[in-house]
């Protein structure tokens, strides 16, 4: 099984959502794929009308810590529960470096996504200089386990999405064989530090041309896609190349 996660960011209206979110809703989706759309929060409720009932799920971009009280501006994983979302992404790099996000806020936003009964997908990567610095392992080690350190994971299982910054919106993806290098380590880290079981997700700049070299690869278990996936006909083709590589 793999995934196929669409996070739409701030690029849709809520119209342009329902829109979009209407013409996925009449994909098949390829044997083995588990597919959800991450909706801008104000259009999150018209993508769930919309793809009630079909193969999609619905997670949340962004969630507060804590489930309810006076943080304007806010809206809790419990909220987003309650509306329909099955995930939510945590640490995604855009909250780290524009929103200055930190490792703690996305363990305690980790922890708020378990205890609502949202599966958290982590976000970790690494930075251009960190690339140039030849800092990778060192930075994702450092948010893995600022992330699952004291978190309290019944489960067993964890969802982590490696997206280099580098890679994100710019054009230039990580080749699927260094990213599925880099899949692996994390799993064995989360392994032997945490006796985690951990499915990992690529992204960055995942294209209709180049998604199913991610897919097919062995350590990679699925794909997050972002600005091509606001384009119900690139949401198509990327299906299809992951079906004709099946
Ligand atoms: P991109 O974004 O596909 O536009 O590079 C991926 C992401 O940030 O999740």
């Amino acid at each position: 099984m793999k995934y196929f996660f669409a996070n739409w960011k701030m690029y849709l209206t809520a119209a342009e959502s329902r829109s979009a979110a209407r013409s996925l809703a009449g994909f098949s989706l390829p044997e083995g794929i588990r597919a959800a759309v991450f909706p801008n929060t104000l259009a999150f409720s018209a993508a769930a009308d919309e793809l009630g009932g079909s193969y999609w799920q619905l997670g949340a971009q962004n969630v507060d810590s804590t489930p309810q009280g006076a943080y304007t501006g806010a809206t809790s994983a419990l909220m987003f529960k309650e509306a329909g979302a099955v995930y939510a992404l945590v640490g995604h790099s855009e909250r780290r470096h524009i929103f200055g996000e930190t490792d703690e806020a996305a363990h305690n936003k980790t922890q708020a996504c378990l205890d609502a009964g949202l599966i958290p997908v982590v976000c970790v990567g690494e930075s251009e200089s960190d690339r140039k610095e030849d800092k990778r392992q060192y930075r994702l080690k450092k948010q893995l386990f600022q992330v699952f350190t004291g978190l309290n994971l019944p489960s067993g299982a964890a969802l982590v999405a490696y997206e280099p910054v580098w890679a994100i919106g710019s054009g230039e993806p990580c080749a699927p064989a260094d990213a599925d290098d880099v899949a692996g380590w994390i799993k064995l880290e989360l392994s032997q530090s945490f006796g985690l079981t951990a499915a990992v997700l690529y992204g960055g700049s995942v294209t209709p041309d180049n998604v199913a070299g991610y897919l097919e690869r062995e350590a990679i278990d699925g794909v997050l896609s972002g600005s091509a996936s606001t384009r119900p006909d690139s949401v198509a083709a990327m299906l299809a190349a992951v079906e004709g590589s099946g």
